[in-house]
């Protein structure tokens, strides 16, 4: 069992997906808090639907990031939050987020990075022109899109792809590799041997080839 904070900005689709597999009993993970710098994100509703407690702490209230983030921390402790997921949070985070859970900060980018890092990364892929595009978990430090990766996902590229039926293809793909990646933490089978994560342990049997752990 793990218990986990989210940070969210968003839809909250990632979170819901979150939510359902926890309801279904198949993740073992508590999420004691979800904290949301956008007092109307529609995230918000889901989480509250789910009676799970939530707090907006609006990063425009706040001088500087130390001080927006220091709060969120606050937040985080207060609940007891061991696992930090950032599911579509769009603010940068800082070696006070991270020194505050050690290698216990986590991030779903819509790209297998190292390609296509940042905002863009499904349109950044239809317009490269790669035939496989996807979603990767990976630890957060404080480069962005850059720590260390805990699971990924691929989708085939097809040539009538738009970048919204990309965007679905691929947000289906993070809505199972994340829950996925929390119940690794939720099984202590996550090793970070420098840039490299080992998962302890078989993959799951359901695990597509597409998917990599
Ligand atoms: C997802 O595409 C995620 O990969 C990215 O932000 C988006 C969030 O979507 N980091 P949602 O709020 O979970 O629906």
């Amino acid at each position: 069992m793990v218990a986990a904070g989210a940070l969210i900005s968003g839809a909250g689709t990632n979170l819901q997906a979150i939510i359902d597999r926890i309801a279904a009993g198949r993740l073992d993970c508590a999420l004691r808090v979800v904290v949301c710098n956008r007092p109307r994100a529609a995230g918000l509703l889901r989480a509250a639907a789910a009676g799970i407690p939530t707090r907006v702490i609006d990063h425009r209230a706040f001088g500087t990031r130390g001080d927006f983030e220091r709060a969120v921390v606050e937040v985080l402790r207060e609940a007891g939050v061991e696992l930090v997921v950032l599911a579509g949070f769009d603010r940068l985070v800082t070696r006070m987020l991270l020194e505050a859970f050690p290698q216990r900060v986590i991030n779903i980018h819509p790209g297998l990075l190292p390609a296509f890092k940042g905002l863009h990364a499904q349109r950044d892929a239809l317009e490269y022109g790669v035939k496989l595009a996807g979603a990767t978990v990976h630890l957060v430090d404080e480069e962005t899109d850059h720590g260390p990766i805990i699971v990924q996902g691929a989708v085939a590229v097809r040539p009538d792809d738009t970048e919204e039926t990309l965007r679905d293809r691929i947000l289906a793909v993070e809505h199972e590799i994340y829950p996925a990646a929390i119940q690794l933490f939720a099984e202590g089978r996550v090793e970070v041997r420098g840039r490299r994560v080992v998962v302890r342990g078989e993959p799951p049997g359901t695990a597509s080839s597409l998917i990599g752990w």
